[in-house]
C-alpha cells in the first residue's frame, strides 16, 4: 500500500537504550519530520478474520518511526479508524484474530485440540509471552516451534522487545502470538509483529490492540511502548545473540501467579454462573479451587524475599493475608453451603464478601507493583 510504504522511514539504532520511555524526548527530535507522513497511513485495509492464503514473507520491512511523544498512544488507539472485526472463538482457544496474514494473536491454547486447530490454521510458530512454561512438546509433535519470551503488564524491556521483533524476522510463519487470555501481553508483541513483519504505522498497530483485542486501557505501558519504543532494525536483531528459548522457568511470586490466575479464573467463572458447577467442566469443583488459592498465597506470605521491585513490606504481606483469608473464608462457605440452606439462611452475600477480598487483594497490590 502506497500510504503504508510512505509512512515507514527506517530507524538507525545503536544499543538499545537501557529504558525506551526515559528517551522519549529524542525520538521526538529525531522523528518530528517523519510524523506527517506516518499520519498519512489511513488507508490501510484491515484484513479478513478468516484464515489467508500463505504468503512469502516480503524482505526488509522498514519499522514505522516512533509516534512523537505529545501524542496520547491510548486515545489514538481508540479512535484511529479500523474496520470492525470480530473473533474466532472456541472452548480452548479464545480471542484469536489474524492481524495481517502472517500474524494471529490470541490466548493460551488449553488443549492438544486447540495446537491441532492452530496447525491446520497453517501456524508453523508460537510464540508465548505469558509467564506460564508452554506445552512447546506437544507443539513439535504437530511441526510447530514454541518460543517463550516472557513480558510484563508494565510495559516491554528492551531485551524482550528485540528478542521478540528478531523471533518475527528470524522464525517461520504465520506465527501465533499468546500471553494468558490473549487481550493484553499478547496484542502488544503482536503488534510488535505488525510493525517489524507488515510495516504498519504505529497507529494502525494500536488501534488493533484496542478496538479488535481488547488491551485494557488501564495497560498504558503497553500502548505506549507501541506508540514510542524505538524498535531495533533488522541488523540490529540480526546480530542479537539470541536462540529462540521453548522455555522460561520462573521462581518466587511470578511464578505462583501462574496457577494463581488459572485458579482465580475458575471461581470468576463459578461466580458468574452464581456458584453452579460448569457442565462443561464438571471436574472444577470450587471449593477446591478456593482452598488452592488460599494455599498459593500462604505461599507467597512465606517467601523470604520477592525477587522483584515489590519489598517485603508490611503492605504487601497484608494483600497476601487479605487474599489467603478471602479464600479460606470462600472455601468454608462453599463447603458449609448445604447446611446453610437446611438452616435457611442466605450464603451468598457471605460467597461474595470472600470473593471481593480476594478481587480487590489481587487488583490493589498490581496497581502498585505489577502493571
Ligand atoms: C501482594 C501482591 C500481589 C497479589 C496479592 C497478587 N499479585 Fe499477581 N503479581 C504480583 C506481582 C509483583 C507480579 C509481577 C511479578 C513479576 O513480574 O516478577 C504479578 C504477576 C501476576 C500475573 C502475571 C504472571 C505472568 O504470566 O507473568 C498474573 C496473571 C497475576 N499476577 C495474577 C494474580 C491474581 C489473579 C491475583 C489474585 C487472586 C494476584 N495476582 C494477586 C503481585 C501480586
Amino acid at each position: 500500500m502506497i500510504a503504508d510504504s510512505l509512512s515507514t522511514l527506517p530507524v538507525a539504532h545503536g544499543a538499545p537504550s537501557p529504558s525506551p520511555r526515559r528517551s522519549r524526548t529524542s525520538w521526538v527530535r529525531r522523528f518530528a519530520f517523519a510524523l506527517p507522513l506516518s499520519l498519512m497511513g489511513c488507508l490501510h485495509v484491515a484484513e479478513d478474520a478468516a484464515p489467508p492464503e500463505p504468503q512469502q514473507a516480503s524482505p526488509r520491512t522498514l519499522v514505522a518511526a516512533p509516534l512523537s511523544s505529545e501524542i496520547d498512544a491510548l486515545e489514538i488507539a481508540k479512535t484511529r479508524p479500523i474496520p470492525q472485526v470480530d473473533s474466532m472463538e472456541w472452548a480452548d482457544l479464545h480471542n484469536v484474530f489474524w492481524l495481517g496474514d502472517r500474524i494471529l494473536s490470541g490466548g493460551e491454547p488449553l488443549s492438544t485440540e486447540a495446537l491441532d486447530r492452530l496447525q491446520e490454521m497453517g501456524i508453523r510458530t508460537i510464540l508465548s509471552v505469558d509467564g506460564k512454561v508452554p506445552d512447546w512438546q506437544a507443539a513439535e509433535a504437530r511441526g510447530m516451534r514454541y518460543v517463550h519470551i516472557p513480558i510484563e503488564y508494565s510495559g516491554i524491556e528492551d531485551e524482550p522487545l528485540a528478542q521478540i521483533a528478531k523471533t518475527f524476522r528470524e522464525t517461520e510463519g504465520p506465527i501465533y502470538v499468546h500471553c494468558f487470555h490473549g487481550k493484553h501481553r499478547g496484542p502488544a508483541a503482536a503488534a510488535i509483529g505488525r510493525m517489524v513483519l507488515d510495516g504498519v504505522p504505529r497507529e494502525e498497530a494500536l488501534a488493533e490492540m484496542y478496538q479488535w483485542c481488547g488491551t485494557a486501557s488501564k495497560y498504558q505501558g503497553l500502548f505506549e511502548e507501541i506508540a514510542f519504543a524505538d524498535i531495533p532494525s533488522e541488523a540490529a536483531t540480526a546480530a542479537l545473540e539470541f536462540d529462540f528459548p521453548k522455555e522460561h522457568k520462573f521462581e518466587g511470586v511470578r511464578a505462583a501467579m501462574i496457577p494463581l490466575t488459572r485458579r482465580w479464573d475458575n471461581i470468576k467463572d463459578g461466580r458468574k454462573r452464581d456458584w453452579q458447577v460448569d457442565p462443561n467442566h464438571p471436574d472444577i469443583v470450587l471449593e477446591q479451587e478456593a482452598l488452592k488459592v488460599a494455599e498459593i498465597m500462604q505461599e507467597c506470605l512465606d517467601m523470604e524475599d520477592y525477587h522483584h521491585e515489590m519489598p517485603h513490606s508490611e503492605q504487601v504481606l497484608t494483600w497476601f493475608r487479605e487474599g489467603q483469608q478471602g479464600a479460606a473464608n470462600l472455601a468454608r462457605v462453599l463447603a458449609q453451603k448445604d447446611q446453610y440452606e437446611q438452616e435457611g439462611k442466605d450464603w451468598k452475600p457471605l460467597a461474595l464478601e470472600a470473593y471481593q477480598a480476594i478481587a480487590a487483594s489481587c487488583k490493589e497490590c498490581h496497581l502498585d507493583y505489577r502493571d
